[in-house]
């Protein structure tokens, strides 16, 4: 009999989670004003607001902070970093800061002028905030085949790439750079394939452009092309990698995701321009050029966990994980983007609670409920988060509208996935019960999702 897959880790430190009584969680998320953000950590007992700073590090990473080196200028670990940056993406200038929005920071305030155009992937909130708090505009041009939640295709993370040159025709002279998100975290985790990457290198190579790649989960990318995509099965992912990188000239990188640590990112470019103009913000943003808002001992966590999450058995472990969650929603008829995602599980809550209008936010009423069922805190990832258009500031009902169960690193069980999934299934069949949603009674401006207060209708 062949034996079955397993995590290719055993567990040497443990972190105990609590369980709570339903009447508790209804108080405590009263309070929290209907917004998972607002929630202590201790009131959640299986916590998948995000896989970012969440996952477990390895012996190593540990060990290797013991012999950190805190110097302000030229730290030992700096270089440590800064040779596994190199050597796994092939760029040569490295620019540490404290995380991934501190990146898009950094550059964009070198590279994005007020009345920009941006074209890309479906860019992640923080970098659109980025975009359009600079009064310029993120153009999403994302295959339409995303959208449908049913389809199953191997690359739904891809941009159209006829949509993207209509783009660098009408805006040609305001297009500071096309950004690709790999992989594609707000349409359900979802890869660009090599194919892609490579067709957008050659529109803008025509068109006179640098492409950027939005990196935070660049090594689940990869291992997605070594699985889905022809030509690449005998290749490693270090190998993936260093192709991919080939078609962009930098990244802004969240390490708290693909380098397994709490707190980290860097930018990294063959652009000596960029990286002489980002020194300058570098310094008054984030600190010296060799720690940028990092400690030394976090400098050399990140390495060694780009160099473990950069191997195969580590993703596969990771992504198994995902798809068994999946697994256990076919059983019961759970609709979700599909196929599974990288990092987590993105619930089509529209098609879920069919009695709730989009006016009323369904994806964030089923985030409530599936709080409310088993304390299990998952993510809108839906018409709250997409916030307002900001000429119209009309919400913004035209993407998708999902809970986001993201799995964090190295961090649960296979038992753990059983839970969500049979506490998802209670909501699910309760479903026709559910008719109204929320109401909005008061948002900020702009990435509204974390302060927004809800009341329940
Ligand atoms: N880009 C992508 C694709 C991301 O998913 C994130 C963060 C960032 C940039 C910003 O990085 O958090 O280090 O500043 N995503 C997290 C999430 C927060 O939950 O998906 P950061």
């Amino acid at each position: 009999m062949e034996l079955p897959f397993a995590e290719s880790w055993k567990i040497k430190m443990i972190e105990p989670i609590r369980k709570s009584t339903r009447a508790e969680r209804e108080q405590w998320l009263k309070e929290a004003c209907y917004n998972v953000f607002q929630l202590k950590a201790e009131q959640v007992y299986i916590d998948l607001i995000t896989d970012s700073g969440t996952g477990a590090m390895s012996d190593r990473q540990w060990a290797s902070m013991m012999i950190g080196d805190e110097s302000y200028a030229g730290a030992t670990s700096f270089f440590n970093m800064k040779e596994t940056i190199n050597r796994i993406t092939g760029f040569k200038y490295v620019l540490p800061t404290h995380q991934g929005r501190a990146a898009e920071n950094v550059l964009f305030s070198c590279l994005v002028k007020e009345g920009d155009y941006v074209p890309g992937n479906s860019h992640f909130d923080t970098t659109k905030g980025h975009i359009e708090s600079r009064r310029a505009f993120a153009v999403d041009c994302t295959v339409d085949e995303a959208r449908d939640t049913q389809l199953e295709l191997p690359f739904k993370g891809n941009v159209d790439i006829q949509k993207l040159e209509k783009v660098l025709i009408e805006h040609n002279d305001k297009i500071p750079f096309i950004i690709m998100t790999v992989t594609n975290n707000t349409v359900g985790g979802q890869p660009v394939s090599m194919q892609n990457l490579r067709e957008v290198r050659q529109l803008a190579n025509r068109y006179d452009k640098p492409v950027l790649f939005d990196s935070a989960r660049f090594a689940e990318n990869a291992y997605f092309i070594k699985m889905r995509e022809k030509g690449y099965a005998n290749r490693t992912v270090k190998e993936i990698c260093r192709e991919m990188f080939t078609y962009a000239d930098g990244m802004t990188m969240s390490a708290k995701k693909d380098a397994i640590v709490n707190m980290g990112g860097f930018i990294a470019t063959n652009i000596e321009e960029w990286y002489e103009q980002a020194k300058i913000k570098g310094i008054v943003f984030e600190g010296y050029i060799t720690y940028g808002g990092m400690n030394g001992r976090d400098m050399n966590a990140l390495a060694v966990g780009l160099d473990e999450n950069t191997e195969f058995e580590n993703l596969e472990t990771r992504i198994r994980q995902i798809e068994y969650l999946a697994s256990r929603l076919d059983e019961f008829e759970i609709p979700y983007q599909r196929p599974a995602g990288g990092h987590a599980i993105f619930i089509d809550a529209p098609k879920v609670l069919t009695q709730v209008s989009k006016e009323e936010f369904p994806a964030q009423t089923l985030t409530v409920e599936l709080y409310l069922e088993a304390g299990i805190r998952g993510c809108e990832i839906g018409y709250i988060l997409a916030d307002r258009d900001p000429l119209t500031r009309e919400n913004r009902f035209d993407g998708n509208d999902f809970l986001r169960l993201a799995i964090p690193r190295r961090t649960y069980t296979n038992s753990h996935m059983d839970v969500i999934a049979v506490a998802l299934k209670n909501v699910f069949d309760r479903r026709n019960s559910i008719t109204r949603g929320m109401a909005i009674e008061w948002e900020a401006e702009l990435m509204r999702h974390f302060t927004v207060k809800l009341k329940r209708l």
